[in-house]
């Protein structure tokens, strides 16, 4: 009891009355949220019950609901001439609780993709993983084409992507690969890429967001974003925007976000507690490519956890992963001095087989089925950074990068 009252969470008559400091609050789509306003964060779960829910049904008739500066939702009673940022529909909540896996841990931060796939018939299973030419997205891509799974390759540059083809070829002549062309530094090419692969009529089963760039000199993409942003998350919210319907009929089906630690550095909010654009994709001159990556590893965390709850009652869930430290990927190419260092770090840190482990264990273990919005390291649940678990933000990066491909769609006209 002691415990529980120090952390602010003192029994009550009732497990859905909320402890101090806590307010119950809905999304613009109707889940329901809860703020702590000491500790400033809010979450989806009750935080005496642990539970999950929305709300049900439409709003009462007279009522409105409205969106403040800041993206918060209230609610205008026009009958009573009133307004309010309690929802009316929170006293007919239902419950949507997915079961937390219970199974004791198989795997850790030495297991390798193929150990996690060992003894498993992928066969009708399609895969896409982006950037699966080198390092980390290359190995999860052998591995499940050597597991039976029909695998494509989404690269920048094809002649890399029809190397990395050739090189599980030679290892299984028979695996079902193919390299398509997918820069995520371009929406245009975003787009191609998803009605090429839809003009395939296959389904999709797993989506692996895995292509990065780090410690890029800044520049401006075709789409005039800063390039480590675009490519590391808006280029992968475009594309799952596009295979949504693909991935719905093909459920139940899975998106691994490959985030990274590093996302624990920093924050994409500005002094009000807004979502900062300019932080996201900054000019030049406030420019720190260390900064921006840290800033897109969260993105794909908010990303993930947005997409999950959005997703998974359609059987599409989500989980974002951090592969591994430091590993001698070519993720250091970018500045003699990042390689120097990964190269002093290479003899301490994982394999590349073992950086694919936890995307491959979150996209295929079948404890996982129908669970999602979670954060993985090392082939286990853990949690991230206070920011990345914050539902306010995950809604704001969402609704913001719809923002950002509305504006270059009007930008490009009809
Ligand atoms: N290595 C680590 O220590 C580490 C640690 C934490 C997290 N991670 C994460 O792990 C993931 C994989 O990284 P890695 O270490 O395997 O690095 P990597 O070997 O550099 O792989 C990155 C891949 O992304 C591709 N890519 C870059 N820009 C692209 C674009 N515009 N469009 C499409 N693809 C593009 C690259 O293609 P090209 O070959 O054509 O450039 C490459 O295939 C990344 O999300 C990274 O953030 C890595």
């Amino acid at each position: 009891m002691a415990a529980l009252k120090y952390a602010g969470l003192e029994d009550t008559d009732s497990e859905e009355e909320l402890p101090p400091g806590w307010e119950e609050r809905t999304t613009k789509d109707g889940w329901v949220y809860y703020a702590n306003h000491l500790e400033e964060k809010t979450q989806w779960e009750h935080p005496k019950s642990g539970r999950r829910k929305r709300v049900a049904g439409d709003l009462p008739y007279g009522w409105e609901q409205e969106t403040d500066e800041s993206g918060q939702v209230y609610f205008v009673d026009h009958i009573n001439k009133r307004t309010t940022y309690l929802d009316p529909r929170l006293a007919f909540t239902v419950e949507d609780n997915p079961v937390k896996p219970t199974t004791r841990q198989k795997y850790d931060g030495n297991s390798t993709a193929m150990e996690i796939l060992q003894g498993r018939d992928l066969s009708g299973k399609v895969v896409i993983i982006t950037g699966a030419n080198s390092g980390i997205g290359f190995e999860t891509a052998k591995s499940f084409a050597l597991h039976g799974a029909y695998v494509i390759l989404a690269c920048r540059n094809m002649s890399r992507g029809n190397d990395a083809v050739q090189r599980i070829l030679m290892e299984w002549h028979k695996a079902k690969v193919e390299a398509m062309t997918l820069d995520l530094a371009s929406l245009h090419s975003v787009q191609h890429f998803a009605e090429a692969f839809k003009s395939k009529n296959v389904p999709l089963h797993i989506l692996i967001c895995n292509a990065a760039i780090f410690g890029a000199p800044w520049c401006l993409t075709e789409d005039d974003l800063e390039s480590t942003f675009q490519v590391n998350h808006l280029g992968h919210f475009y594309l799952v925007q596009l295979l949504e319907d693909v991935l719905r009929h093909s459920s139940p089906a899975r998106v691994v976000v490959v985030s990274s630690e590093s996302h624990r550095f920093t924050e994409i909010k500005d002094s009000s507690g807004k979502l900062d654009f300019s932080l996201l994709s900054p000019p030049k001159k406030e420019y720190w490519a260390m900064l921006a990556y840290n800033r897109s590893k969260l993105c794909n965390i908010l990303f993930s956890n947005e997409l999950n709850r959005r997703l998974s009652p359609h059987g599409v869930t989500s989980n974002a992963v951090h592969p591994g430290n430091m590993m001698y990927s070519s993720i250091h190419r970018n500045w003699w001095v990042y390689t120097l260092l990964f190269t002093l770090a290479r003899p301490f840190t994982k394999s590349m087989q073992q950086g694919a482990a936890t995307t491959v264990y979150c996209a295929t273990a079948p404890e996982l089925e129908g669970l999602g919005g979670m954060y993985f390291n090392n082939c286990c649940r853990c949690p991230p950074s206070r920011e990345a678990q914050s539902a306010v933000a995950a809604a704001a990066l969402w609704e913001l990068s719809e923002g950002l491909l509305r504006r270059r769609a009007g930008r490009r006209g009809p």
